[in-house]
């Protein structure tokens, strides 16, 4: 229900007709397993209010854009919905995080017409939204893959060949968008 709500408004910004600032959507819900490792990790109980209160991306939507410019038109856009408080946001494509990671994170809070799990009517409930390029989403994709490996040979001739990489794609992801702004202009 949530994830229906969320999902249709981000596809409502978007549709034919509109100028297209996504390139695609995906969604997820944690799973189980991971939120249990997730509660341990963080020292709370294993109840729904760690896993929906503390805890902030059960939840998770991913907006996928051609170009650097359109995350922003997607922030704004995210910005205006209403009862929709963004919690916190998180800039790692200004500031990108030293392994090379870069998105834009979201965490904003949907008010909505059912209970949450401190028993709040109408319901608060968090979802994270990650905001990428596509070479960012292929980077981190590969990056994850690599993290989640128990053992990786060469580990960090990797981690320096993806750092690199993550360089080069921020680069590109520039030049795109100004070759795009140049066209744009005539
Ligand atoms: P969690 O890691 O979710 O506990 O929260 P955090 O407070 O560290 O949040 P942050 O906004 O930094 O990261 C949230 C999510 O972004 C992660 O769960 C990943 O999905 C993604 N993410 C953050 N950093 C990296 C990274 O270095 N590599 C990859 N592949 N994904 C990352
Ligand atoms: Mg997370």
């Amino acid at each position: 229900m949530l994830m229906d709500d969320v999902i249709g408004r981000i596809e409502a910004y978007n549709s034919p007709g509109e100028e297209k600032i996504y390139e695609h959507l995906s969604a997820r819900i944690k799973s189980h397993d991971s939120m249990v490792d997730k509660c341990r990790k963080k020292g709370l109980p294993e109840n729904c209010h760690s896993a929906l209160k503390e805890i902030t991306d059960s939840c998770g939507v991913r907006i996928v854009c051609d170009f650097i410019d359109d995350i922003y038109k997607n922030v704004e856009k995210i910005r205006a919905f209403t009862g929709c408080r963004i919690v916190t946001e998180k800039d790692y494509i200004s500031n990108a995080k030293s392994n090379g990671y870069r998105s834009y994170h979201i965490i904003a809070e949907f008010i909505e017409p059912w209970e949450d799990a401190d028993g709040n009517m109408p319901g608060k409930w968090y979802v994270e939204i990650q905001l990428r390029t596509i070479a960012m989403d292929t980077w981190a994709a590969l990056e994850h893959e690599m993290k989640y490996k128990t053992e990786v040979k060469n580990q960090h001739l990797i981690e320096s060949e993806l750092k690199r990489c993550a360089d080069e794609l921020a680069s590109c992801d520039l030049s795109l968008q100004t070759i795009r702004k140049l066209i744009r202009e005539e």
